[in-house]
């Protein structure tokens, strides 16, 4: 829901607004996705937004930025698509629920479901 914590050390303006000392910032990408300014057609899924792109940070860095941003991002990647890729490989992948709608857990969101799936063998 919310990343890249930042506290305001002195008072600064940004986007119109006066920020004192003590402001607590942090970005929140889901409202960010569904910009139309920033995403064609915010509502619907599309891997496309991100594949073979590179989004400037001010609209996606899921690691954060600057000297605080994430140090696991690299481990975190490798790791990510090895599972994926292995997954797929070897398996078949099919959606095992009617609806899928995302649902608020603490700070992030998640399928309400849990994202049900049958796996089969690839031959
Ligand atoms: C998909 C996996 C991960 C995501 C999406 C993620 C995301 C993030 C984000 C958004 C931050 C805050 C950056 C900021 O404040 O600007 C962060 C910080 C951090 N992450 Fe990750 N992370 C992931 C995996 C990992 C892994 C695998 C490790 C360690 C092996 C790790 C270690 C850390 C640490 C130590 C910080 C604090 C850095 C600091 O405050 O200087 N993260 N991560």
């Amino acid at each position: 829901m919310f990343t890249g914590l930042r506290k305001v050390k002195q008072p600064f303006e940004l986007g119109g607004y006066l920020l004192p000392a003590g402001t607590v910032l942090v970005v929140c990408y889901p409202a960010l996705s569904v910009r139309e300014d920033l995403f064609p057609n915010p509502e619907r899924f599309d891997p496309d937004r991100f594949y073979g792109k590179k989004l400037p940070p001010e609209v996606w860095s899921p690691f954060g930025v600057g000297p605080h941003a994430c140090p696991g991002q690299d481990l975190a990647l490798v790791v990510s698509k090895t599972v994926l890729a292995t997954i797929v490989r070897k398996a078949e992948l099919k959606l095992a629920q009617d609806e899928i709608r995302p649902i608020r857990n603490a700070y992030y969101y998640e399928p309400n479901k849990g994202l049900l799936v049958t796996l089969e063998k690839r031959l």
